[in-house]
Parts: structure tokens; sequence; C-alpha cells
């Protein structure tokens, strides 16, 4: 719309006037539509001078990595520096069951690997561009997040937390936040405007964790791959009965330290169970079991249990939150 145009081109001139000629930016890309809106905007602004990182850590569902990798490239030309982080996670990951355990490991190990990302990138660039002072990190922070955090107005100077290596003494961080102003759905808007896949402008909200916090017990790369597939399943199904923008989000649960008795053809089987969590919100304060229609339940357990060996069991949680959260873990 006419509107939505006025606002990229706003933000897209208000990133030039802060950037200037001053110096390069980058981008960490999780998959989410926040940082690919945000990096498309800077990367219409600047062009070259900013460079993506995207942490693969492995944790991701099923072709996500590829519209990262592929479709956000193609749709907006962006500098990409992809990091192949999966064994060093499942390494970190190895053994680990319990839940917040599992969340420090990811977060410490995805910091690590983000900031030797961004050093070798800035390292090139110095090289390059002798005299540049300036390094901006770009973020996809929203107006909900500046109203919850205080919101100091204005940009943040972020050089204490950052110590990379092999740098300049006098570079300086400097934070570029181009959706400060823009609640959610306005960034889905602009999304579209800046012609990103859809799969990543309606992606609903997933954890930064991702399927490792999926998985109820140890996180191995086999049972990465059949939760992948499930939920990939179920994700396909939803798509197809348009129920896409009905719902907040929807996770599959990998029950992997359980296994229920079936039968499939003349033999027993013993296989895992899968938890199917639909659910609506406003928020994710709280939130209510969606109300599925049978005929999609029907095809997506019909499905899983065909399509994915080892599960042979499917269940769907009916638990609102409270007192239930949306997540197992
Ligand atoms: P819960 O499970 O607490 O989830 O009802 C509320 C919302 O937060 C997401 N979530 C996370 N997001 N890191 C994240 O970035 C996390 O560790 C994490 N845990 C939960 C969850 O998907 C839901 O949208």
């Amino acid at each position: 719309t006419w509107t939505m145009v006025n606002i990229v081109e706003e933000q897209i001139e208000r990133i030039r006037e802060q950037i200037g000629d001053r110096g390069r930016a980058i981008c960490g890309l999780s998959g989410g539509v926040d940082s690919a809106v945000a990096a498309a905007l800077v990367q219409r602004a600047i062009g070259d001078r900013l460079t993506c990182v995207f942490v693969d850590h492995g944790l991701l569902r099923k072709g996500e990595a590829e519209q990262v990798e592929r479709d956000f490239v193609a749709a907006t030309g962006v500098d990409l520096h992809v990091v192949d982080a999966e064994k060093r996670f499942l390494d970190a990951l190895a053994g680990v069951s319990d839940p917040e355990q599992k969340r420090k490991i990811i977060g410490r190990e995805f910091i690590r690997v983000f900031e030797a990302a961004e050093a070798d990138v800035l390292a090139r660039t110095a090289q390059t561009e002798a005299g540049a002072k300036v390094a901006f990190l770009v973020q996809g922070t929203l107006y909900p997040d500046v109203v919850e955090s205080g919101g100091g107005a204005g940009t943040s100077n972020i050089k204490s937390h950052h110590n990379v290596g092999g740098l300049p003494d006098d570079l300086e961080f400097e934070l570029v936040e181009p959706l400060r102003t823009l609640f959610k759905d306005e960034v889905r808007l602009v999304g579209e405007q800046l012609g990103l896949p859809a799969e990543i402008v309606w992606r609903h909200p997933f954890p930064g964790p991702g399927l490792g916090i999926r998985i109820i017990g140890e996180v191995t790369r086999e049972r990465l791959d059949l939760l992948r597939e499930a939920d990939a399943i179920a994700r396909e199904e939803l798509t197809h009965a348009g129920l896409d923008r009905d719902i907040w989000q929807f996770p599959v649960v990998l029950l992997a330290d359980v296994r229920s008795v079936g039968v499939q053809g003349d033999s027993r089987t013993y296989g895992h169970p899968v938890v199917l969590r639909p659910v609506t919100s406003e928020d994710a304060m709280t939130a209510d079991w969606a109300r599925l229609p049978y005929d999609v339940l029907e095809r997506i357990s019909t499905r899983i249990t065909n399509e994915v060996a080892e599960v042979n069991r499917v269940t769907v949680d009916i638990t609102s939150k409270p007192p239930g959260t949306i997540e197992w873990e």
C-alpha cells in the first residue's frame, strides 16, 4: 500500500542518515521475520556495506536454513556469511536432558560462534577499508521490546559489550534498529513490501534454542531428523488447510525418552510419541489450545505415523497457558 511504501522509504532514508559513510554494518540472521526485515532495509540503504551472519546451529526446522541461505539472499542480494556450527552445538549438547541447561549451552555457544564470525567479517573489512571507525550492528528490535525495556531514545553505544580481537582499538560499535517504531504486523507488511519470501514474513514465533527444547530428553542428530520430518508434515497440513494465520504457534514435540507399543501391518512396533501443540494467543503470555479441525488432525496423524519411522503415536496437547506453557521445556 501507499503508506507501506512511505514507511519503507522513510526507514531507508533514516538508516542512510545514521550510517552515512562512517563504516560497515553487520546483522545476525535467525531465520525469523524481525532480523530478516531489519537486514533487508539496511541492505536497501547501504548495499554491500552490510554483511549478514547466519549461524546454523542445526536446531532449525526443515528447510529453514535454505530459506535464509538461498531464498532470502535471492530476494535481497545481501552479502551473507554462513557458519555451519551443527557439530559444535550437538557436541556441546551431548548427554544433556535438563531444559535450562540446554538453554544455557545453546545461548553460550551461540554468542561464541556469532562473535567469532563477527570478528572474521570485521577483520576482513578493517583490512580493506583502513580508517573505518565505526562498526554498525543491526538488530530487529521492535517497538514492544523498546517499551518493555524502558526504552531509551536514539541509538546506544555498545562498545564495552564487544571485545573482538584483531581490530583497531578505537573501533566503535553502534546499534542500528530500523524496526524500533514498528509492531509485528507492520514488520510483516514491510517484509512483504520488500519482496521477502512468504515463509520468512509469515513465520510463526520460534524459540532461539529451536528444536533443542522440543526434544524431551537428550538432543541427537537422529532425534532432530525425526522431529524435523514430523514438524514439516504438521506445518504442511496446516498450510494446506489455510490455517497458518489463525494459529499463533504450532510446536511439535518429540517424547524421545518415551516409547509405546503399537501395531503396523502384521508387526508390533515400539516407537516414540509426538505431541502436537497448536495454540492461539495474542502475545504468548497466555494461550489457548487451538481447536484444529478433526480432519486436519487426522491427516497429520496418518502422515506422521506412515512417513516417520520410529514414531507410532500422535497426541494433541489440550492444555491452555496457564497452567501449561506453550513449549514443553
Ligand atoms: P512458553 O513456553 O514460556 O513460551 O509459554 C512463550 C514464548 O516464548 C518462546 N520461548 C522462547 N523463545 N528462547 C526464545 O527465544 C527461549 O528459550 C524460549 N522459550 C520459549 C515460545 O516459543 C513462545 O513463543
